[in-house]
C-alpha cells in the first residue's frame, strides 16, 4: 500500500482513540504481508496501567486474527485539546509520535527489524520513515532464544 494511504488510515484509526485522561490521541495502521490493514487506537483506563497503545492494539488485533508477518505501520498522534477527549482531531500542525519502548518490543516479536517500516506522520502529507532496527538497535527478539 502507498505510504500516504496507510497514513490516512492511521488518522482514521485515531478518531476512535479513548483518551479521557491524557487527551493524547494516537492512531496506527498496520499492514500485513498480504496487504490487509489492521487499525488501532490507544485505549486508556481509569486505573492507568491497563492502558493500551495504538500500535499494540493494531498488533494484537492482527495476531489474534491469525496474522504474524507484517510490512509496515503508520503512526499518528498528538494532543486533543478538548476535555471530553473525543473531538478536535487536527490533522496538521502536530508533531511526530514515536512508538514507546514497549510497542517497539512487540514489533520485534513479529517483524524483521531490517525490513519492517515505521512511518511517523505529523500531517497527512509529512512523514518520516524508519526501519525497526533504526528505532530499536540491538533489539532482543525470538531469534535470541534459539
Ligand atoms: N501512546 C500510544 O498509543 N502510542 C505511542 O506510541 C505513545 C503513547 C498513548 C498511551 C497513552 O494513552 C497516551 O498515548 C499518552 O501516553
Amino acid at each position: 500500500m502507498q505510504d500516504l494511504e496507510l497514513i490516512r488510515l492511521a488518522y482514521q484509526a485515531r478518531e476512535r482513540a479513548y483518551v479521557p485522561y491524557s487527551h493524547f490521541a494516537v492512531g496506527a495502521a498496520l499492514e500485513a504481508e498480504d496487504g490487509r490493514v489492521f487499525l488501532g487506537c490507544n485505549i486508556e483506563n481509569a486505573a492507568y496501567t491497563p492502558t493500551n497503545c495504538a500500535e499494540r492494539t493494531a498488533f494484537f488485533k492482527a495476531v489474534s486474527e491469525g496474522y504474524r508477518s507484517f510490512r509496515q505501520i503508520a503512526i499518528v498522534g498528538g494532543s486533543v485539546k478538548n476535555s471530553s477527549g473525543e473531538a478536535a482531531y487536527a490533522e496538521a500542525g502536530g508533531d511526530y509520535c514515536p512508538p514507546c519502548g514497549v510497542c517497539r518490543q512487540v514489533m520485534m516479536e513479529f517483524c524483521d527489524p531490517e525490513t519492517f517500516r515505521i512511518l511517523l506522520a505529523k500531517s497527512p502529507r509529512e512523514y518520516l520513515s524508519y526501519t525497526l532496527k533504526e528505532l530499536l538497535p540491538l533489539g532482543f527478539g525470538p531469534k535470541d532464544l534459539l
